[in-house]
């Protein structure tokens, strides 16, 4: 075998191990993440959401529509997943934190969040245009066009103390 190739098997590896490590991630819901980022000082996460129409995208659907899978896999997290990939999420928390940042069983331990890496291996999302655009395409009946910079701005929630 060459060197080439062994370099390459190695990376087989630790893709597999990487991916091993999120697979089976659950989604946990929002009350969780709130317990470690609501505080003010570090840009409360949770309030902001909680403000957004994201937060709210389940009051938008009505009478039959609360039921509809056409319409939920866009306007609720839970609905929309996997339904053997649910932990504590609830169907009326709209679009939840883990809709953009992925299922939070395994990544939401302290000690692997503050590294991002760790973080990472484990499932988190950092979200680009890209995670936005499972839900803001020509599907959504209500579609209004998508500008990656101006929605980003009007749902912000970044923490002003986080070194970038
Ligand atoms: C036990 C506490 C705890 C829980 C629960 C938790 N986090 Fe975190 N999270 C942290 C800590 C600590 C950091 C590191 C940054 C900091 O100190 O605020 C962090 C960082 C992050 C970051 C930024 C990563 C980066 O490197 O910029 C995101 C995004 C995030 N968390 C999302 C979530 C989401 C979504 C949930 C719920 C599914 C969640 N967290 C649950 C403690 C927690
Ligand atoms: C899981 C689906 C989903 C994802 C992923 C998603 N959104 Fe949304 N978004 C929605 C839904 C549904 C609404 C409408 C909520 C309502 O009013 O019922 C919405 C509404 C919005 C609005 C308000 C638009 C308005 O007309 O006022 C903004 C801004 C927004 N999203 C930004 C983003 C950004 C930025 C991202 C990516 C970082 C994103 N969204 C990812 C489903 C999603
Ligand atoms: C492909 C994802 C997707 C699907 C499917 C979807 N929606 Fe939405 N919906 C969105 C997004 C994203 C928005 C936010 C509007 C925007 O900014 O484009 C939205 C907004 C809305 C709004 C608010 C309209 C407004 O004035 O802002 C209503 C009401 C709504 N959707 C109802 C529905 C119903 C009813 C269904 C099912 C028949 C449905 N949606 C299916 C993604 C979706
Ligand atoms: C619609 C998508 C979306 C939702 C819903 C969402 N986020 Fe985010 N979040 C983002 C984006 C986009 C960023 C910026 C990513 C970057 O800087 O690369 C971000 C950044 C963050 C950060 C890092 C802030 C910083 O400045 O370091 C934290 C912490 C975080 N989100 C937590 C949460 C929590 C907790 C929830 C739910 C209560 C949530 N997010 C809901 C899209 C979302």
């Amino acid at each position: 075998m060459n060197f080439k190739k062994i370099i390459f098997l190695l990376g087989m590896v630790m893709f597999s191990i990487a991916m091993v490590n999120a697979q089976g991630a659950q989604y946990i819901g929002a009350a969780k993440c709130k317990m470690c980022h609501n505080k003010a000082e570090k840009g409360e996460q949770y309030n902001k959401w909680l403000a957004s129409p994201h937060a709210k995208a389940m009051a938008s659907l009505k009478g039959a529509d609360v039921k509809n899978p056409k319409c939920l896999k866009c306007h609720s997290t839970a609905a929309g997943a996997d339904q053997s990939l649910i932990a504590s999420i609830t169907v009326e928390e709209g679009v939840s934190c883990e809709s953009c940042h992925g299922p939070g069983s395994l990544y939401k331990v302290a000690t692997v969040m503050k590294d991002q890496k760790a973080a990472m291996a484990k499932g988190l999302v950092m979200p680009d245009e890209k995670v936005c655009k499972k839900c803001h395409n020509e599907q959504s009946p209500n579609y209004k066009g998508f500008n990656f910079k101006e929605y980003s701005a009007k749902i912000a929630h970044n923490d002003p103390t986080a070194k970038k």
